[in-house]
């Protein structure tokens, strides 16, 4: 007997409501995604943030949790990849959040897990004092052994401890001089999203390594040695495996299927800003064709922004000129106009080593898209790190950011006589990260950090890879110190709006 259509309708409505309830992730419980959380994250998803909504694509549709080892607790510690990369942040973590959560949780999520999520392992563990590096600053240790492993990256330097706040670099167990001698630095983790970008090009020759570029070794072929901060990892399946064995403490190495699904998880995820609370919908037909997530899902990696046609970010000229008045158009145009700063505002780049130091001339007279020349990321196209003056002092740590350094340990480096000694800097420099020098054992690399992309920036503060700059206005004035470039108060004001729809 048929059940007459009214009756099917309505169980047609209880059953995808039913299933709904069981599986579709709204927004609010997306916002934080526990390790083992059973759910589906939609094709689409939107969270509110600093200055308005995070937009979030999953290109290959929705995405199940249950069993998927980038959501799947790993190890010891019950953390998964998405512990520290969840939606809401641009798949990396504010610091906001962080400090949420420990109040939430009264510091037991698994973020703050004793090997990395505390200043130090030996540290008491149920102290927030024990992880303030992570909580004020987003800060995960990384400890990198040194010296290098490999023969060819055999050290042009001594490391000596001159302050170690953590305690982490002078400890018995864990620091310079224990039984597995490493070096603990503190970075913020970087955007497991818009991936295809961060892995292209891969050319031969790096020009800042001064040499071929690193081979992955599954294949032999180049990499592009462009993310993490020292470019220590060939491939996203390295990466991925390392990051299993020393965030999610694996009792072995993740298998290669895991490998497998993790990496086309992190390879089709896009997140970009899409409204903004001044400027609109920042993603509606005819606008700037660089914003929100899906132009990432599908503008191609590995093109050069130039100066005219195919500028960084793409024209903002439908906001250059608003028609009407009002506040949005007023804005939109102040954003247009940062976009100028950004690719056309000429100062004077000085003494960053990997820029000044390559031939170009020091000092040289560029933009700010000199080095943030990759389209649609704002990375260097170029292979590599460069010494900005983030991490090394003296650098353009003045107050408020030198306060705040006196966190972070302080390292003495002195270069061999007869090595290559930093441009800038000569053979004894004092910085609270080494950076690639870490991996490369080569002066000329200390202090030099590979850049990450700057899309979702407001739902990630704080910035640079130690987390010295707590707000964008922050960052710019950062900027405006280290170059000496003397803009103006109206020009900083662009710049900010421009960063923050990004
Ligand atoms: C405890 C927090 C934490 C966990 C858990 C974690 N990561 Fe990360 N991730 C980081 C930090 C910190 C960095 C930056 C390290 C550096 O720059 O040296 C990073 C960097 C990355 C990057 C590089 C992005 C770029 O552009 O440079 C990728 C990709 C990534 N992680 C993927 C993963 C995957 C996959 C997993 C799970 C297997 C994972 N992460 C687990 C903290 C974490
Ligand atoms: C000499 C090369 C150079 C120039 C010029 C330069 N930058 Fe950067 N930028 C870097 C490097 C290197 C980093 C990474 C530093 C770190 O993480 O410690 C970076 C990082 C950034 C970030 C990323 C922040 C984050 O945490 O994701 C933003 C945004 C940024 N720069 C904006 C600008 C703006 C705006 C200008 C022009 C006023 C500019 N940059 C000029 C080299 C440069």
């Amino acid at each position: 007997m048929r059940p007459p259509r009214q009756l099917g309708v309505l169980l047609g409505i209880l059953l995808t409501v039913a299933l709904r309830a069981q599986t579709a992730l709204p927004q609010e419980q997306a916002r934080w995604i526990e390790p083992g959380q059973a759910a589906t994250i939609p094709a689409e998803l939107q969270f509110d943030d600093s200055l308005g909504r995070l937009g979030v694509v999953n290109a290959s549709g929705p995405v199940d949790t249950k069993g998927h080892p980038f959501f799947e607790p790993l190890g010891v510690n019950g953390r998964a990849c998405v512990t520290c990369h969840q939606p809401a942040y641009a798949m990396t973590i504010s610091a906001a959040a962080i400090r949420d959560r420990w109040n939430a949780t009264h510091g037991k999520d698994p973020i703050f897990a004793a090997v990395d999520g505390s200043n130090c392992p030996d540290l008491a563990q149920n102290h927030e004092s024990s992880h303030s590096l992570l909580i004020n600053r987003g800060l995960i240790r990384l400890a990198i052994p040194w010296p290098p492993a490999s023969e060819a990256h055999r050290p042009q330097f001594s490391i000596e401890v001159v302050s170690d706040p953590t305690g982490c670099n002078t400890s018995p167990t864990y620091g310079l001089h224990s039984v597995h001698p490493a070096v603990s630095v503190f970075r913020r983790p970087r955007m497991a999203a818009n991936l295809k970008y961060v892995t292209n090009p891969t050319p031969q020759f790096a020009l800042k390594l001064g040499g071929l570029a690193d081979v992955d070794p599954e294949t032999g072929k180049p990499v592009g040695m462009n993310f993490m901060a020292d470019a220590r990892e060939p491939t996203l399946r390295s990466q991925a495996r390392n990051a299993g064995l020393q965030h999610g403490e694996t009792r072995g190495p993740l298998s290669d299927d895991q490998v497998r699904r993790i990496v086309d998880f992190e390879s089709q995820i896009y997140v970009a800003q899409i409204a903004d609370r001044n400027a609109g919908n920042l993603a509606e037909a005819g606008g700037p064709a660089a914003l929100g997530p899906r132009a990432m899902e599908q503008h191609k990696p590995g093109v050069l922004g130039d100066n005219d046609y195919d500028p960084v970010f793409q024209l903002f000229d439908v906001w250059k000129h608003p028609a009407t008045e009002s506040a949005q158009a007023e804005f939109r145009a102040s954003v247009a106009r940062g976009n100028n700063i950004f690719m056309f505002r000429q100062f004077w780049l000085r003494d960053a080593t990997h820029i000044n130091s390559i031939g170009l001339g020091n000092p040289l007279k560029r933009t700010c898209a000199t080095c943030h020349n990759a389209q649609m990321t704002g990375q260097d196209l170029a292979a590599g790190w460069v010494d900005l003056g983030t991490t090394n002092y003296p650098t353009w740590t003045e107050p408020p950011l030198y306060s705040e350094s006196r966190e972070l340990p302080v390292f003495k480096i002195t270069c061999d006589k007869d090595a290559p000694p930093h441009p800038y800097l000569g053979r004894v420099i004092y910085t609270s990260d080494p950076g690639r020098a870490l991996i490369s054992g080569r002066c000329v690399d200390v202090g030099s950090i590979v850049m990450q992309q700057f899309r979702g920036l407001a739902a990630r503060a704080p910035y640079f890879s130690n987390g010295s700059m707590k707000s964008l206005r922050e960052l710019v004035d950062y900027y405006d110190r280290r170059f000496d470039m003397k803009m103006t108060e109206l020009e900083k004001q662009d710049l900010v709006n421009f960063l923050g729809v990004l």
